[in-house]
């Protein structure tokens, strides 16, 4: 029974030294040294090019190594394989953590602090109490119930958007596109954590920041597509929006002539705002895997149709 990992190489070890601990019966061979891929049942891999795939005859499960699938050729994946979608806590808490403090680095006028001590500028603002901001999230998958659920202890309104109707206490839940506009109407921190279809693609977008309330912020940590770079640019540049925390871009990396390097007003991380961690993740793949191999339904399978 042979598993092959093809993903994050510095990661590699720890998911190596997981499954030699635990799952010593499983052969667990980690790119580039693949030995026969005939033997491959198991992939734990970021993307499934084509003519990978195609070498894996015995392919039973494509593990993705991330939560988003969207850069995953769905197609050239063998129906009668399962895609599975990386759902871990390590992933969840690094999610968590980078949003509460974009949230609260928004909050308490952080950024605006920066700009002061570069100017030697002694200027207090004022602190309004968390119970005076409303904090939108858009998607309220596994990624983002646990940033509302952590934003609830601060005390913020909060408001979830999602494809279908989410109900979550402490939270004004919204459904599809009908109810976007009472959504957005009432967001002053908007994060954006929708999987990349296309239907969300190009989302956030000049019409939908019409929508929120003057000097709202954006945080995206979705993907780069969701976002049309002009329309934030415009935005931000006519003070419709305040700021713009971005970990995710279209291209990655970002090219160094792209406005969003120089942009006062835009914050920039390099798609680091959650990682996998083998040492929460193994344990929870391999429990997955073991129920595959007893013929149980796998947990997280993403459904192609719907793209997530
Ligand atoms: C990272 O962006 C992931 O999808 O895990």
């Amino acid at each position: 029974m042979s598993i092959l990992y093809r993903s994050d190489a510095p990661r590699a070890a720890a998911w190596a030294r997981y499954f030699a601990e635990h799952a010593p019966d499983l052969d667990f061979r980690v790119w580039p040294d693949a030995g026969n891929l005939d033997e491959v049942e198991y992939l734990i891999a970021w993307q499934a090019p084509a003519e990978f795939i195609a070498k894996l005859p015995r392919l039973k499960v494509f593990f993705s190594s991330g939560a988003g699938v969207d850069h995953v050729d769905f197609s050239a994946l063998p129906k009668h394989v399962p895609i599975v979608r990386m759902v871990e806590p390590g992933i969840i808490d690094g999610m968590v953590e980078y949003v509460t403090l974009s949230v609260l680095a928004l909050h308490r006028d952080f950024f605006d602090y920066v700009e002061a001590k570069a100017r030697r500028t002694w200027d207090p603002l004022e602190v309004p109490p968390a119970s005076s901001r409303t904090i939108g999230v858009m998607g309220m998958g596994s990624l983002g119930s646990a940033v509302l659920q952590r934003l609830s202890s601060y005390g913020f309104n909060l408001r979830g958007w999602n494809r279908s109707l989410r109900e979550m206490d402490g939270v004004e839940s919204f459904a599809g596109p009908d109810q976007l506009q009472s959504f957005l109407e009432g967001c002053d921190v908007l994060i954006c954590l929708l999987p990349l279809t296309p239907a969300t693609k190009g989302i956030l977008n000049r019409e939908l920041f019409s929508l929120l309330p003057a000097g709202a912020a954006l945080v995206n940590v979705g993907r780069g597509p969701h976002l049309v770079d002009e329309d934030l640019l415009e935005a931000l540049d006519s003070g419709r929006l305040s700021r713009a925390i971005l970990d995710v871009t279209e291209p990655e990396p970002l090219p160094a002539e792209h406005p969003f390097w120089v942009h006062p007003r835009v914050f920039l991380t390099p798609h680091v705002a959650s990682m996998t961690q083998p040492e929460s993740a193994a344990p929870i793949l391999l429990g997955n895997l073991r129920r595959h191999q007893r013929g149980e339904p796998l947990s997280n399978v993403i459904d192609r149709s719907r793209g997530y």
